[in-house]
Parts: structure tokens; sequence; C-alpha cells
């Protein structure tokens, strides 16, 4: 098989399309022959010199794709199933990949491939923050920082669909898109005093916070009020912690959290907003967008050319 391949640490360059053997399905994992994949942050991080296993490496950590055979059968798959899912950090930028079946869901009806491939790890660790570690239930008020990329526009929306009104920061061209996602509130975290922006919104400072990206951590910190809890997935140094109760979380990569959040998916209450997508062998352009962290929503690589040629990409 083809796939994107990184020998060596570097820039997007060092991203290269390479022949593979296709993966072995072993001790009941499913092979799945991928369609689209989502593109993250994190594969730029690994890319740069963060992955600790054996090169090559093939990256990304989401997929779209379909069941090969009957090597979905024990989850009752079938041959031809499509399923999307979060195998681990990499392995997706393929044209297979195997995957645990309970890191992996049945795409729901109301969500276009290429969309299902770039939810999966933003979607699970959005929802995970808002309800697990945050708890938050309808009336509630939460802040959610960098609310416009991959992970802040699913917090936005999931925060909104359990009933709670949303205050989010953004750079000013995203704020119109957080207002139709259905955010209450938008403050432009460009601005130096945007902390004290959410606490005016918030009566005196946020009680409850996802804070999505490093840059909004301290800002984070400062928009909220004394004892108030602040989740965040990022890793980085957590400011004012004598005063506001930081809890760092992974988003873990379960299928049964994905079957969940399917009738949201279904009826269009949660949305998924990919900016740009790429053919996968053009990865390399996608990573220079990624890193420049301000995409709006999520990037995404077509794999199948059947696919590709339907979207005309
Ligand atoms: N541990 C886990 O399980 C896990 C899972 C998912 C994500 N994460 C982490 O969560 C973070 C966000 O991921 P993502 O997928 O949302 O990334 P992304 O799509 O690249 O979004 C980056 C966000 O950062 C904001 N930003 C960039 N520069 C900024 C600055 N100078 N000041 C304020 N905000 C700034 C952007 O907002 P504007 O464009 O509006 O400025 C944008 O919303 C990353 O660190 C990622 O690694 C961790």
């Amino acid at each position: 098989m083809q796939a994107i391949m990184v020998s060596e640490f570097g820039g997007p360059e060092v991203l290269r399309v390479q022949e593979t053997p296709v993966p072995q399905a072993r001790d009941g994992q499913v092979l799945v022959r991928v369609l689209a994949a989502g593109v993250g942050p994190w594969d730029v991080s690994l890319r740069r010199g963060g992955w600790t296993g054996a090169l090559p490496y093939i990256p990304g950590g989401e997929f779209a794709g379909v069941v090969v055979g009957d090597t979905g059968a024990g989850a009752a798959l079938d041959d031809g199933a499509l399923v999307y899912g979060y195998p681990g950090l990499t392995g997706c930028y393929a044209q297979y990949l195997t995957c645990p079946p309970e890191q992996l869901a049945p795409i729901p009806a109301g969500l276009p491939v290429t969309d299902a491939a770039a939810a999966p790890i933003d979607a699970l660790t959005a929802e995970q923050g808002l309800t697990d570690v945050l708890g938050i239930t309808a009336g509630d008020r939460v802040l959610i920082t960098a609310g416009a990329g991959g992970l802040g526009h699913f917090a936005v929306q999931i925060a909104r669909i359990l009933g709670a009104e949303v205050v989010a920061t953004a750079s000013p061209q995203h704020h119109e898109f957080l207002h139709r996602l259905g955010a209450a509130v938008v403050v432009d975290h460009t601005r130096p005093d945007w902390p004290g922006k959410v606490r005016d919104a918030t009566g005196g400072g946020a009680q409850r916070v996802l804070a999505c990206a490093a840059p909004t951590l301290d800002g984070a910190a400062k928009a909220a009020r004394d004892g108030a809890l602040i989740a965040t997935p990022v890793r980085a140094e957590l400011p004012d912690a004598q005063r506001v109760r930081w809890q760092s979380y992974s988003g873990q990569p379960r299928g049964s959290r994905l079957i969940r959040m399917a009738p949201w998916f279904d009826d269009g209450s949660l949305t998924v907003t990919v900016q740009s997508l790429y053919y996968w062998h053009s990865a390399a352009q996608a990573h220079e967008v990624a890193e420049r962290g301000h995409t709006q929503g999520k990037l995404a690589l077509v794999v199948d050319t059947d696919v590709a040629a339907e979207m005309e990409i």
C-alpha cells in the first residue's frame, strides 16, 4: 500500500509518500481501508520531533474508512461498513490501518466521510472535558478559550447541546463563526485586556473553563474567578494554580463516546467544519496551514481516489 511516512524529523517536506506493507489485523483488530484522515496540531508536534517511537512512522491519529472482510465481525461490523475512529497517535495517513474495535464507531448517517475523518480526536476530547471533567449541565455558563479551532469548535457546540451558555474567545476573523455555532459572547483574544472582558461578561469571572490552546492558558486563569475549575488537554505550564483549580486531562479514544454523540451529528446539532480538504499526497500543505495555528475548525486529507474525484480534489 501507499502511506505518508516520516523518516526524519523536520518541516512539512519530511512527509513523503512511500510503499509499505498493508498492516496485519491481529488480536481482534479491525482492518480498515482509509477514505480520509484528519490533521491536527499533534501531527505537527510529532513530525517536528515529538514522536518517541521508531522511525519511519506513518502520521495521523484519526480516520474515516471502510471495514475490510470479516475483521469487524467481533464488533458486528460487516465488510464495507463505514467507520471512523482514533486508533492512536499515528498510522492514519495510509491506504490501510488497523484499529482496536473499541476505538472506532459506525459513521453517523448525517456525517460526510471527510467530516467524520476530522472529528474523533477533538470531538472526544471536547465532550470528555465538558462532561467528565467540568460536569457541565443545563443552565451552566462555560468559558471556552480558542473556541474556533478544532477542539474549540466542537466544545462550543457540545456545551450548547448540554444546555450551557457559552462565552468563547477567538481572533476577530472567527467571531461570526462562533456566534453561528451558538456562543452567546465572543471575546477577542488577540487583545491583551481579553481576560478583563471575560470577567465583565461573566459577572466577575468564569466559574468553569475549557482552555483549548496553549497561548490562552494565562488569560484563562486571569478570566476565572477564585476557585474556578479550568480543564485543559493542552500540555503546558498551568499558571495561577494557587487561586484556580486546573484539571489536566487527555481525550480517551473511545468508540462508545462517538456512538453517544451520533444523535447530535444526525440531527445537525453537532457539525464538523473542515476549513480545507487536501488530496493526501499534499499532506505537507495541510501541515503548513496547521502549524500557523489559526485554522477555523479542522483540516482533512482525502486518501481514497474515488472520494477525491467525487469531491473534485
Ligand atoms: N491531549 C489531548 O487529548 C488533546 C486532544 C486534542 C487537542 N489537544 C490540544 O489542544 C490544543 C488545540 O488543539 P486544536 O485541534 O483545537 O488546534 P487548532 O485547530 O490548531 O486550534 C488552535 C487554536 O489556538 C488559537 N490560537 C493560536 N494562536 C493563538 C494566540 N496567540 N493567542 C490565543 N489563541 C491562539 C486559535 O484561535 P484563533 O485562530 O481564533 O486565534 C485556535 O483556536 C493543541 O495544543 C492540541 O495539542 C490535546
